[in-house]
């Protein structure tokens, strides 16, 4: 019979063990030599156990003295309390030892490129040694944490009649609004698959096949600009139910995320999380997923600029698409010097500002003399005094002005907003999810000038708005709710269309005509034709919802083998060249250009 490599798990020997013999397998975390007697951290995924091996063990201590830091090794010992002076309260095995009788070293390690306990090792090392990076503590209960977190959604969507059902990776383009990843296809020449941006057209066919409630903890990918929150590949978590109103949705979404952060991480999110129009999020926040936790908001004076001689603000304040805006920070007076003052300028210059004029508001009472600032000389006493009181400003504040395209506008003072409540500590210690509902359907294209959709182009429009679908797409609301907490969107959804001809009225205001309709959709509109229910979901971003509940920034530390913001992976060096055979099977031939590039990178 060959031995056993373990009786028990290191983290699970305590005092009840005390001289009893156990096996324990896993690695050497640390080894410390005191003076004779040689001390093992042993490591495994239950946790860390201290072995001691002392010269009378003659074999072992031998074999313990060539032990380096990740050696694996097998460790036959007894249990003893550990003496008075060194019980370790830390650690959850802490009050005992193990007193090694045997050991063997299973396999060695080299020296590994960086410690596991340091903490500035740099990204690119840790994806490229991935595996040892995840071998830490801080990995290891992320992942835990993930793997609790998918069993809880299944436990949940199960409790509730959803049907797990899986569909496919080798598919048609989904258009969320990404570029699509392609695979070419070996028997069909000059064809391709597209990889799914998400399960959207596939749960609604499901709704139309009679399931009524779907999920599937998905993988989706989207060729587009990555971000800390944004990965090439990615997984949601994806529903769709029939029958049930956007209201009934968002209910038992909420309830769902309000146990899973009490279940998981002991918080408490509000009972109702607060609804907010899109109209109200982009007025007082300059943005569709506020960060509530931030005492900040925006508040118009575009009005009160239409008369003033002062172009910088008179121009936006009277043309169609403009907005002028102010952004009061309470006591900002005191606390932020001109040099912080130009670098915000500088900051909001990477959202397309122009400038950022500020008003510092030392005496109130004084009128005009008590403002300093570049500009109140270009404004008129009545509207100095009427912007002082729409903001409630009060002695001491700062006050910042951003005047431009509305788009300009919101844009960049939302992100001021986020980096002064970041930078004057003015952040909230609160969760803060909300919903944001009444989406615009449609948003015009700067550059195409063409109509595009804000969800995706199976979204609902408000029932009493269809007719406005053809004869002014701009004004209709859709039946969409992103749900966003602490200024993350976590997931969206909507009701979706089920009838075809609103189907069709929605491509034909978005300048898809019936051809291309048929060629890309065509699918879906007969599966329409067939008795589809009326239907609606979301997804999640089961990345995002691990990334805020372990608190970590960037959801790389939440995905096992990530891309860089590059995407690609250091590990693997994916993606890669491949042989002249395979593409040739393919039917590609690169062009002098990508060969170009190509023999650039494998230099
Ligand atoms: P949407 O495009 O809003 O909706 O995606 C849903 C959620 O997925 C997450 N997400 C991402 N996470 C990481 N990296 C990315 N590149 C990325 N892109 C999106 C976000 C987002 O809220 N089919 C619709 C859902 C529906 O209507 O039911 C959809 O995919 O958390
Ligand atoms: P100027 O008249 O260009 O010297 O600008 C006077 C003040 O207005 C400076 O503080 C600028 O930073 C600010 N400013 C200029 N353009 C804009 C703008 N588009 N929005 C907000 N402030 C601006």
């Amino acid at each position: 019979m060959t031995k056993s490599l373990r009786s028990h798990r290191c983290g699970d020997i305590n005092e009840s063990l005390i001289d009893q013999t156990i096996t324990v397998s896993g690695w050497a975390h640390r080894r410390r030599d005191h003076g004779g007697v040689i001390f093992i951290d042993l490591r495994d995924a239950s946790g860390l156990l201290q072995v001691v091996v002392d010269p009378d063990a003659k074999d072992a201590f031998a074999l313990a003295d060539t032990v380096r830091n990740e050696h694996v090794l097998c460790v036959t010992a007894r249990v003893r309390a550990r003496p008075e002076g060194t019980i370790n309260p830390d650690l959850p095995t802490g009050m005992v030892e193990v007193y090694a009788t045997e050991l063997t070293v299973l396999n060695r390690s080299e020296p590994i490129p960086f410690q596991l306990d340091e903490d500035d090792v740099s990204e690119s090392v840790r994806l490229k040694y991935r595996y040892l990076d995840l071998r830490r503590e801080k990995l290891q209960k992320i992942f835990r944490l993930r793997s609790g977190v998918t069993k809880y959604f299944r436990d949940f969507l199960e409790a509730n009649e959803f049907v797990d059902i899986e569909t496919p990776i080798l598919t048609k383009s989904t258009p969320e609004g990404a570029r699509d990843y392609l695979v070419p296809s070996r028997v069909h020449a000059g064809e391709f698959f597209a990889l799914p941006q998400s399960p959207q057209i596939f749960k609604q066919l499901l709704m139309v096949a009679g399931f009524e409630r779907y999920y599937q903890i998905a993988r989706c990918f989207r060729d587009e600009d990555l971000r800390a929150d944004r990965q090439p590949e990615f997984t949601q978590l994806d529903i769709e139910t029939s029958f049930m109103s956007e209201d009934e949705i968002m209910d038992m979404m909420e309830s769902m995320m309000r146990d899973l952060f009490k279940q998981k991480i002991g918080v408490d999110l509000p009972a109702e999380f607060p609804r907010m129009s899109y109209a109200d999020a982009i007025e007082q926040y300059g943005i569709d997923r506020p960060d509530l936790r931030i005492p900040l908001t925006l508040i118009s004076v575009t009005d009160l600029m239409k008369g003033v001689e002062f172009k910088v603000f008179a121009n936006p304040a009277n043309a169609d698409d403009g907005r002028v805006a102010a952004l009061r920070v309470p006591g900002g007076n005191s606390k932020l010097s001109r040099k912080e003052i130009d670098n915000y300028t500088d900051f909001v210059g990477n959202y397309g500002a122009r400038g950022l004029a500020y008003i510092k508001v030392n005496d109130l009472s004084a009128g005009r003399e008590g403002l300093q600032s570049p500009i109140v000389k270009n404004l008129p006493d009545d509207v100095l005094a009427d912007v002082m009181q729409r903001v409630g400003a009060q002695d001491g504040d700062l006050v910042f002005f951003g005047a431009d395209k509305a788009k300009v506008v919101n844009d960049s003072l939302a992100a001021l907003r986020v980096k002064l409540g970041t930078d004057l500590q003015m952040i909230e210690q609160k969760w803060a999810p909300m919903w944001v509902v009444d989406f615009p359907m449609f948003e015009k294209d700067e550059g195409s000038g063409r109509w595009t959709s804000l969800h995706h182009p199976f979204t609902a429009p408000k029932a009493d708005q269809v007719g406005q679908l053809e004869s002014n797409p701009g004004s209709v609301l859709s039946r969409a709710y992103d749900m966003v907490l602490n200024g993350t969107e976590l997931g969206g959804g909507s009701i979706r269309i089920h009838q075809t001809d609103v189907q069709a009225q929605a491509f034909k205001a978005l300048g898809i005509d019936d051809e291309e309709a048929r060629e890309k959709f065509g699918f879906l509109l007969d599966a329409l034709k067939y008795g589809a229910p009326p239907h609606g979901g979301i997804a999640f971003g089961i990345d995002r919802i691990v990334a805020m509940m372990a608190e970590v920034d960037s959801i790389r530390d939440v995905i096992a083998f990530p891309k860089t913001q590059k995407a690609s992976c250091l590990l693997t060096d994916a993606p890669s060249g491949v042989d002249k055979t395979q593409l040739r099977d393919l039917h590609i031939r690169l062009s002098p250009s990508a060969q170009a590039q190509q023999a650039a990178e494998s230099d």
